[in-house]
């Protein structure tokens, strides 16, 4: 009887009683979302694309600790090492990504976590919600090592409008799911879990982050503060991976649900996409008045068509920029491994399987 009450139980989170003597669990049996089999039986995996993501992630351990930051001191200490608007852009970066992993792990934990009710992806999403946290450490680390204004750089995006609009833009999408008394298991609740999906993993970690990564990446092609490049480097591979993972998971809830992908909100999302790039080239332009590191603000446009076409495409959706390049070919060389050296000519992590990462951006 008690099985019987958790087969049916619509609120299936892990935590319900334990019902004993119950059938054991077949793979057909596992939804990615409303899934109503045990929780907490890992195995038979349904979908082994999140466990290919959670071994991937564990071999490609990092510790920003490990990442000498001497080098960026000296630089950021010496009056002459770098203008007055290198420095806006290094700030402005910070200022955006110190608090922006910590949102997205604060989404993931209290509102993606509980609505995917799936084991093997819940265990990527326990690896991911540690890699957001190793993320936060690396800016800190970053901003500490070089002695910045920890207040001014933490509550940027309170401060700074180009900075807070992206972050406001996001917790709108996340805000109605942490409500306790939300569940998912109707059309509508359904496809606003699957909105709050598309708003962090297609555009926040997919989108937001990606002049912020080409700016401080570009001083690193310049051997400028190298310590805080190959940080990046490694959080870009992350990401790269945290962004695959919800592209995957975003499509099999379509699969599974076909219902919730209407014209309507198919219209919906590409109007999320497009307010994204604007918001992400307004901060192009905030951060990058005039030129810096040899790059033009101007040209994140472009960048951001290209981007906005390759998130529209992994979701089955038209490119709404027919024909856009990318004016930035390395970022997709950063990804993978056995360039990097090469591109900073600085140590490289041992990773077991690094090379396995060759996925674009
Ligand atoms: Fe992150
Ligand atoms: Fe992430």
């Amino acid at each position: 009887m008690a099985y019987q009450m958790q087969q049916h139980d619509p609120r299936n989170t892990g935590l319900a009683p334990i019902a004993f003597g119950a059938q054991r669990i077949q793979v057909d049996d596992k939804r990615i979302i409303n899934c109503r089999a045990d929780l907490n039986q890992l195995v038979p995996f349904r979908y082994p694309w999140a466990w290919e993501h959670y071994l991937d992630a564990c071999a490609n351990h990092w510790m920003p600790q490990e990442i000498n930051m001497a080098a960026d001191v000296a630089l950021w200490r010496d009056p002459r090492g770098l203008s007055e608007a290198e420095r806006t852009v290094i700030k402005r970066a910070l200022g955006f990504f110190s608090t922006a992993d910590s949102l997205v792990a604060n989404n993931l934990v209290l509102a993606v976590y509980r609505h995917l009710t799936n084991p093997e992806c819940r265990q990527y999403l326990l690896r991911q919600a540690f890699e957001e946290a190793l993320h936060t450490h690396s800016y800190q680390h970053i901003i500490q090592s070089l002695g910045m204004d920890e207040a001014e750089v933490f509550n940027m995006y309170r401060e700074v409008p180009a900075v807070h609009h992206k972050a406001a833009w996001s917790l709108a999408y996340t805000e109605s799911l942490t409500d306790p008394l939300f569940k998912t298991g109707t059309p509508a609740t359904d496809q606003r879990f699957l909105r709050d999906l598309i708003a962090f993993y297609v555009v926040f970690e997919g989108m937001f982050f990606y002049v912020g990564f080409v700016q401080l990446l570009s001083f690193g092609r310049l051997n400028k503060m190298m310590g805080t490049a190959e940080q990046i480097q490694y959080i870009l591979r992350d990401e790269t991976m945290h962004l695959h993972f919800g592209i995957e998971v975003i499509n099999q809830i379509k699969r599974e649900n076909p219902q919730l992908w209407t014209e309507t909100f198919q219209s919906e999302v590409l109007a999320m996409i497009h307010e994204a790039r604007e918001l992400e080239y307004a901060y192009a332009m905030d951060t990058m008045p005039q030129p810096v590191t040899g790059l033009h603000a101007s040209t994140f446009d472009t960048y951001l068509r290209f981007i906005a076409n390759r998130r529209c495409r992994q979701i089955d959706l038209p490119e709404p920029f027919a024909g856009a390049e990318n004016p930035f070919p390395w970022m997709s060389e950063l990804v993978d491994l056995k360039k990097e050296k090469n591109f900073f000519e600085t140590r490289v992590t041992d990773y077991r399987s690094g090379g396995a990462l060759s996925w674009d951006d």
